[in-house]
């Protein structure tokens, strides 16, 4: 269902950004109210706000109103979310100052909807000891900062300031108004691949990226989880509101799983941990021979996901991840019977748009009365199917 989103636009150069984000939060079927600040009109025209969201752009305080009404209350009240990209220097000391003395700063004001500050300038100006407290000011009462990025900024400075790109405003938003119907879960999530080490600069390891894990992260943090991820390494950037802990090696990844079980709802092991690590480590560097190396003795891991099982309670779910291939179901359902999770969420990885590093995934889930199958989609929507099926089930155990 779409919602209100009010969109303030202060005067910068990142004020593009902010029309590619109208115009993405219109297509996902929101209303997307804009009011621009006369300076804004500077940097683009209300006319392409109007176009890409449909919408009248509002300016002007004191226009004659189509019906009678009190124009900023009405704008407030009618809010879901605000957000006010990009956010000037200026027009983040007016919010912290109490000043109203526009059509915007008069709706921040009034409104009651949660507001999300994209600040935007240059980075000696971004690191102002003035600006500095304004925001924190403004963090205090609630507003929600959407940090500023690193990087090659208009004036030709390169630092922090720079706006981030639509999408991410875009994600902000979005995060705001989705239901939070896993706010009272405490969830553990393990993701990426281990590192086993043969000597001080190599080790063994996998082509896991991590994606379906973060995407589980994200996607339960979004839904108000309490969400505690135990990776491996990885590329990505942990997702907003999560707790991170850095892993290498499965036996460390072992030992901080079992320290973090107690008071767990749900457990989800998305981690391609290594099955087999160097038997012995050499402390230093192997040394290229003439002949060949081929005696290179492995040892068997910790199987985490038994151990878990072992020690939880009955109420905790316990979710496994299965990378199969070629008759994917068979092996999903015999290893449901072997490893005896709550749910088993079987990939096939022998393909490339799925499983392991692609961006989507499909497979099935399996839970002891039920096998879901889920057709190809992004790993984010894959991750959302999951958590779905974890909360029926968490709350069949809780009763
Ligand atoms: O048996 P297989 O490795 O395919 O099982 C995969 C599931 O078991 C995944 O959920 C994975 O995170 C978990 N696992 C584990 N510890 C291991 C190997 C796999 O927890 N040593």
């Amino acid at each position: 269902m779409g919602k209100n989103i009010l969109l303030g636009i202060t005067g910068g150069i990142a004020a593009y950004k902010t029309a590619a984000a109208a115009s993405a939060l219109t297509k996902l079927g929101h209303n997307v109210l804009t009011v621009m600040t006369e300076s804004a009109c500077e940097f683009i025209t209300p006319m392409t706000l109007q176009s890409l969201t449909g919408n009248p752009v509002e300016v002007e305080m004191f226009s004659p109103p189509e019906r009678f009404e009190v124009k900023h209350i009405s704008l407030a009240d009618r809010a879901d979310v605000t957000l006010v990209a990009p956010a000037t220097g200026n027009f983040i000391g007016k919010l912290a100052g109490g000043i109203a003395d526009d059509l915007l700063s008069t709706i921040i004001m009034a409104t009651r909807s949660k507001v999300l500050i994209a600040p935007a300038m240059n980075v000696n100006m971004y690191q102002d000891a003035s600006l500095q407290e304004n925001l924190a000011i403004l963090e205090e009462r609630g507003y929600q900062i959407i940090e500023p990025e690193s990087g090659y900024l208009a004036c030709g400075y390169e630092g922090s300031g720079r706006m981030p790109e639509a999408e991410t405003l875009v994600k902000r938003v979005q995060e705001h108004l989705a239901v939070k119907d896993l706010s009272r879960f405490k969830i553990l999530i393990t993701a990426g691949p281990t590192r086993e080490p043969l000597d001080p600069v190599r080790f063994f390891s996998n082509y896991s990226s991590g994606r379906m894990g973060y995407a589980l992260a994200e996607r339960a943090a979004v839904r108000g989880a309490e969400v505690t991820l135990i990776s491996g390494p990885t590329a990505l950037d942990p997702p907003p509101g999560v707790r991170l802990i850095g892993v290498e090696q499965a036996r460390e990844m072992k030992e901080i799983v079992m320290e973090e079980l107690a008071g767990k709802d749900a457990i989800i092991m998305a981690a391609a941990v290594a099955d087999y690590r160097p038997a012995d480590y050499q402390e230093e560097k192997i040394k290229k021979q003439e002949q060949e190396l081929n005696q290179v003795a492995l040892k068997e891991n910790p199987d985490i996901l038994s151990a878990v099982r072992e020690n939880k309670t009955e109420e905790q779910v316990l979710v496994g991840f299965a990378a199969e291939s070629g008759r994917i179901l068979e092996r999903g359902r015999d290893k449901f019977r072997s490893k005896a999770p709550d749910m088993l969420v079987v990939n096939d990885i022998s393909r490339s748009d799925r499983g392991f590093a692609a961006e989507t995934n499909a497979g099935y889930i399996l839970t002891g009365d039920k096998e879901l199958e889920l057709s190809l989609r992004s790993k984010i929507k894959f991750a959302e199917a999951v958590l779905d099926e974890i909360k029926e089930l968490a709350f069949q155990a809780g009763g």
